[in-house]
């Protein structure tokens, strides 16, 4: 299951790398919650004013409403969202109507699209999206979004799509960086596949996968 890396020295230069792809995207682009995407949202941001021709989502949310810190739609809506001149169409995935039907809702609404981008980040247990390890998810083959349990903070509800529908994207990009995710790039990007680190079972099924690394979170991976 072979990932493309590529490398960066520092934090910054890995959020100029997934903008510069963020920037250039036209169609669905799958987006991820998390901290590490908002500079790189941001960047985007000043790189382009027009995105009337990317449809936004997002890989998971957490059962929050949209103004809650916790929020992952928040958090792209501050950093990319309102901050550009022409937005398409944004499905968010309605979290404060709670796991099971959000993620009805949603499973509804993206079951027939095939997304062009899928963004993700990596836990330091090696979850990725609401993947977390062991987690029953990992095995759902008929929906393409399912209500989760978080294993890490914050613990709440979230929704996420499944594995099956994540790998349709033609291009699937892993952004981590900073120390504390070596371990988990490590088992993600060295290690055998396996449901204790849901991020080693995610590639693109005929596509490209990226691991967009800084130095740091890269330091575990072998020479
Ligand atoms: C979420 C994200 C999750 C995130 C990782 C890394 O809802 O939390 O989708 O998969 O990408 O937990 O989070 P950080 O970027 O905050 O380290």
């Amino acid at each position: 299951m072979s990932v493309e890396l590529r490398i960066h020295e520092e934090a910054d230069q890995a959020a100029v790398a997934v903008a510069d792809l963020l920037a250039s995207t036209d169609g669905d682009v799958v987006l991820t919650g998390g901290s590490t995407p908002r500079r790189a949202y941001e960047l985007a941001a000043e790189r382009r004013a027009d995105w009337s021709d990317v449809s936004f989502w997002w890989g998971d949310e957490r059962c929050v409403g949209p103004d809650d810190e916790r929020s992952n739609y928040g958090l792209a809506h501050a950093a990319l969202l309102a901050q550009v001149g022409r937005l398409g169409p944004v499905h968010r995935i309605r979290g404060e109507l709670g796991p099971a039907r959000a993620a009805a809702l949603y499973d509804e609404e993206i079951r027939d699209v095939v997304p062009d981008v899928v963004l993700l980040g990596i836990g330091p247990d090696g979850h990725t999206a609401s993947l977390f390890p062991r987690s029953p998810a990992l095995d759902e083959q008929e929906r393409a979004a399912v209500p989760a349990e978080a294993a890490l903070q914050p613990f709440v509800a979230r929704v996420t799509l499944t594995p099956w529908k994540l790998a349709e994207a033609p291009l699937v990009v892993f952004l981590a960086t900073g120390r504390d995710k070596a371990e988990a790039v490590a088992r993600a990007f060295a290690g055998p596949p396996s449901a204790d680190t849901p991020a080693s079972l995610l590639r693109s099924r005929n596509g490209t996968t990226l691991a967009v690394l800084d130095r740091a979170a890269a330091s575990g991976l072998p020479d």
